[in-house]
């Protein structure tokens, strides 16, 4: 068999799967599947990348959307991430993690006049102001919040339909010209505009898009400045993509110094999810039976699409290795869950010498893996473990069936 590529910090030797120092199999001896699995080390790698080449006064905030958990969060804050945030819940977990508030932006297309006043109280980095009925809302607030214009740029990035954020036509930002009469209506005095940000995709893999975008933000700027407002950053948002195939790296560090090269005169801002988190993560699942119906061939695991929904939503491929080599004969299976609807597929043609009772790891699912799970069918939420060097710890504990009823008035 071909050798696999696998992401940073996962390795394969006769005692089969490792992360970092731990042998997979210690952890599958304690925990039952499924459970998440988090490699601190990686995590720590890409956050680096992004921070190594930033200024002092330059912010990554890392898109919490992607991977909520506390823990994790406060890995990052710990090396002085910043936090991307676009919900009340969102913000409260960055706090508990210890982020520091002036370290914080909050987005969204939605937010409540509760929400705002939230975030105004905390006194957080930046608003990023996504209509004109916000700048209404903020104008009346008594904090005076630094906030920042969302821009949709018109620009496809060329990805998935369900994740492109800067088209014209997309709920998201503000066009350039509102953006200008906006600036144009309001005083620095009543309004606290200090920012330009845009975010128009998840998962690109042409890095120039991000040039072109801050090119494009860079000179909004300009033209806001001169009405009188104070700007002060520009935030080219998140989205650098993550190679699922684990044969490519897009380069976090190179992407930061290029930016700094063309952005000049402003504080640079990042918002960053999936290419921080996910190869750090992966799921780890046991085969419940193998079957075969028609041509194909079944392998049912015990993780399903509640879990771990990307390929149900955006036909994403995530790669599967088995945990321990067997001498059986590989075959071509399509990986499925035990959910009730055929999309509750991890995909066809996986090929895979596993059996019942075998384990499984489907990498790359460390962004928006969790953070997306759900209860359907009345499937606890995994529990979710990081590894460091050689030992583990759960970060999160299995839900149980109580969890599941707990709020409901029986
Ligand atoms: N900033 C804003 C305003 C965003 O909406 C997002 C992602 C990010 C930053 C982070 O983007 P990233 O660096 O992670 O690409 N569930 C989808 C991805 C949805 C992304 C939504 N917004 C998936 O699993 O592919």
């Amino acid at each position: 068999m071909e050798p696999r590529m696998r992401p940073n910090n996962f390795s394969k030797d006769s005692t089969g799967l490792k992360i970092e120092e731990l042998a997979l199999q210690k952890v599958c001896e304690k925990i039952p599947t499924p459970f998440y699995i988090y490699s601190e080390a990686n995590l720590v790698e890409t956050a680096s990348a992004y921070l190594q080449n930033s200024n002092a006064n330059d912010l990554i905030c890392y898109s919490v959307k992607a991977n909520g958990n506390i823990n994790l969060l406060k890995i990052l804050a710990n090396l002085g991430m910043g936090f991307d945030v676009v919900s009340v819940g969102e913000l409260k977990r960055a706090l508990k993690a210890g982020a520091k508030a002036k370290k914080i932006v909050f987005s969204g297309v939605g937010k409540s006049k509760s929400d705002l006043k939230f975030a105004a109280e905390q006194d957080i980095y930046s608003i990023n102001i996504e209509s004109a009925h916000e700048v209404e809302l903020i104008k009346n607030l008594k904090e005076s919040p630094r906030v920042s214009l969302r821009i949709n740029p018109d620009m496809a990035a060329n990805t998935h339909p369900y994740i492109e954020t800067g088209k014209s036509d997309c709920k998201f930002g503000i066009s350039e010209a509102e953006a200008l009469e906006i600036a144009k209506t309001y005083s620095s005095s009543e309004i606290n505009l200090v920012g330009i940000s845009a975010h128009i995709g998840s998962q690109i893999t042409d890095t120039e898009l991000f040039f072109e975008l801050a090119e494009k933000l860079q000179a909004l700027a300009e033209q806001i400045k001169k009405l009188g407002h104070n700007v002060d950053h520009i935030d080219v948002g998140g989205g650098l993509a993550i190679d699922y195939q684990l044969e490519n790296q897009y380069d976090p560090a190179q992407l930061v110094k290029e930016l700094k090269e063309k952005i000049t005169g402003y504080d640079l801002l990042m918002e960053p999810g999936r290419s921080i988190v996910a190869q750090s993560g992966a799921v780890v699942t046991s085969v419940i039976t193998e079957k075969t119906n028609g041509q194909r061939d079944f392998l049912v695991v015990d993780v399903g699409m509640n879990d771990l929904m990307r390929p149900a939503l955006y036909s994403a491929r995530h790669t599967i290795e088995e945990i321990q080599d067997s001498n059986a004969e590989s075959k071509n299976f399509e990986v499925v869950g035990p959910v009730c609807e055929t999309a509750d597929s991890f995909g066809q043609n996986h090929n895979l010498n596993a059996k019942t009772g075998d384990q499984l790891i489907i990498y790359s699912t460390g962004a928006y893996g969790s953070s997306m799970g759900s209860n359907y069918n009345s499937r606890p939420k995994p529990a979710e473990i990081l590894v460091s060097k050689d030992s583990f710890k759960v970060i999160r504990k299995a839900e149980s069936f109580e969890d599941l009823i707990r709020l409901e008035e029986i």
